[in-house]
């Protein structure tokens, strides 16, 4: 079996990697295939980054449950995706439900990421700076720092992280902007919008969370991919998974699967500005699927027994001969 951080590399991309979260790494079977760098070379904490659990109530700040995850990378030579510091969920309560101006938000915002990007400074290769500002039709997500800040949360963040950690790739991460529409279009305003403020962004995620038969065609994903890359960014696909919207799958499924997680690799290997693709966790036992699509799932490359799909042998193949 081939390892698909050795063929991603060979192939000159940074990493193939996947996110992971505390609770699985007690999971020795697991955690014997996480900690191969040939096959993962890149980890992301799946949430013990975020803010409610970095920062639970304000100015008490806790890296204990992150630390693990960035320890473990750490200790088998993988590269982070640190995840993240400005999102509408996994808030603590004392932020969503604070009453805010544009100057007490600002402020928390700042220290919230001068604490968290210093205390991780110098051991993430990317941060996901804002996750998921946009609604779907492409306008600002009214969540409760657009409501205290307007769009101009958006830069605040890229410079606090980029003071307090000048070497990290700084990211904006979403989800539905991998193919042409309003919310990629509002994904490269963002961009814009940071570089017109003068702070500095590196990259932009591509989450890829998607559904077995409707994954955009691998020239379509290049050309969305293309669009970012002529701003000046970097690109990554940093969430993929393939979910199945009717279970159990039937074998044609997991043959269309196998080309759906085909195309997303495909795409980045055809950009050189795609540094590389994360998967949303590697064995549907700890995807997050089920829980928020009830009867939908086997999203990962590994099955729940840790043997691998279809789809794993489409990658490394496709890897392996570019
Ligand atoms: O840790 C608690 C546990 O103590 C408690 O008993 C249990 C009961 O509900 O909940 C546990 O917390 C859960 C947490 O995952 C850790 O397992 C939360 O309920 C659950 O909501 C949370 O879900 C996470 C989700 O983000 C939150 O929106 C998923 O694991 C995580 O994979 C998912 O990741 C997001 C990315 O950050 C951003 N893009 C979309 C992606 C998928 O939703």
């Amino acid at each position: 079996q081939a390892n698909l951080n050795q063929l991603a590399k060979a192939a000159g991309k940074l990493y193939f990697g996947s996110a992971t979260d505390n609770g699985e790494l007690s999971d020795s079977a697991y955690t014997a295939i996480l900690s191969n760098s040939n096959e993962f070379g890149q980890i992301t904490p799946g949430n013990t980054q975020k803010w409610q659990y970095t920062e639970p109530s304000e100015g008490s700040y806790s890296y204990t449950q992150g630390d693990v995850i960035t320890s473990f990378a750490e200790a088998n030579g993988q590269i982070l995706r640190c995840h993240n510091l400005v999102w509408y969920e996994q808030l603590p309560s004392w932020v969503s439900s604070g009453t805010w101006t544009n100057a007490t938000l600002t402020a928390v915002i700042q220290a919230h990421i001068a604490s968290e990007v210093g205390h991780y400074k110098g051991q993430c290769y990317a941060w996901d700076v804002v996750n998921e500002a946009l609604n779907d039709d492409g306008t600002y997500r009214a969540d409760v720092f657009y409501n205290a800040m307007g769009p101009s949360y958006i830069p605040i963040a890229f410079a606090a992280a980029a003071a307090a950690d000048p070497a990290a790739k700084l990211y904006y991460n979403d989800y539905n902007i991998e193919y042409a529409g309003s919310k990629a279009t509002a994904a490269q305003s963002i961009v814009k919008l940071v570089q017109a403020a003068g702070a500095r962004i590196d990259g932009v995620g591509f989450q890829g969370h998607f559904i077995v038969g409707s994954t955009p065609s691998a020239s379509s994903l290049t050309s969305v991919l293309n669009s970012f890359v002529s701003l000046g960014v970097e690109v990554a696909y940093t969430e993929v998974d393939v979910r199945f919207t009717s279970l159990p799958p039937t074998s044609a499924g997991l043959q269309q699967q196998a080309s759906d997680y085909g195309s997303v690799v495909s795409a980045c290997l055809a950009v050189s500005k795609c540094v590389g693709v994360t998967v949303w966790d590697f064995d549907d036992q700890y995807s997050w699927i089920p829980s928020t699509f009830s009867g939908q799932g086997d999203a990962c490359l590994y099955w729940a027994n840790l043997t691998v799909k279809p789809a794993y042998y489409t990658i490394s193949s496709i890897l392996a001969a570019a």
